[in-house]
């Protein structure tokens, strides 16, 4: 039950803490919107109220919470996106890009938190009708590399930065592991441009748009 959602195309950016995935995401939609195409940045957890409200309790809620109720705030957070921001611009033919999506959650969930592989897949499926992306670049970092980008970065830590190493560890693996249509895997640790340049690379041939915008 996998759908693509209209005429417009999907892209997602994937990866562990300290990755560069935010700082990549940016530039990929300027680029898009330098070809003259119509572009819907998004990031998740977040970009409706109902989505921004769970982002704030899952990334920022003081207390421990169990592994399950953590995955439905997610989902909470995704189903409303993926209604009412992400199918809406992909009808309009829009470019969506965004900051994380399933991948996440197969890795944080499922490898870091230890939760079933089959169930969280049928409740994904439940929250975004099984919208799958077009492509989904996954970067790659080793744990130790991206915690120093991030402490380089002096990013305020949430819930899951805050996990131990091992935790890190098996979603970096989950990460690697992945595969599916669409999915492409990009080396992190080379220079920004290259990562950028191969990431373009890869959006022209899994996508139409190198025929589109401002041809
Ligand atoms: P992140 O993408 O690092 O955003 P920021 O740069 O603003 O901190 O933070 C999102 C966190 O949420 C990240 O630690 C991974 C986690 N997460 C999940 O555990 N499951 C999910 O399904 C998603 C979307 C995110």
């Amino acid at each position: 039950m996998e759908s693509r959602g209209g005429p417009g195309v999907f892209i997602v950016v994937e990866g562990p803490e300290g990755a560069g995935k935010s700082t990549l995401a940016r530039w990929l939609g300027a680029r898009l919107v330098a070809e003259g195409l119509r572009v819907v940045p998004v990031r998740e957890p977040g970009g409706t109220p109902v989505a921004e409200a769970a982002r704030k309790v899952a990334l920022k809620f003081p207390h421990g919470m169990s592994p399950a109720a953590e995955l439905f705030l997610f989902l909470a957070a995704r189903a409303d996106l993926v209604e009412r921001v992400i199918r809406p611009a992909l009808e309009a033919g829009q470019v969506v890009v965004a900051d994380r999506f399933d991948l996440s959650t197969m890795a944080y969930q499922v490898a870091g938190a230890g939760l079933p592989l089959a169930e969280v897949t049928q409740a994904i499926r439940l929250a975004t009708g099984g919208l799958v992306p077009d492509v989904t670049l996954v970067l790659d970092v080793p744990v130790e590399l991206g915690r120093a980008r991030q402490r380089a970065a002096r990013k305020v830590q949430d819930r899951f930065e805050r996990q131990d190493d091992a935790f890190h560890h098996r979603v970096r693996e989950a990460y690697r592991r992945a595969q599916g249509p669409g999915v492409v895997h990009l080396d992190a640790t080379q220079p920004k441009k290259f990562v950028q340049d191969a990431a373009w690379r890869e959006v022209m041939a899994a996508t139409a748009l190198s025929t589109r915008g401002t041809s």
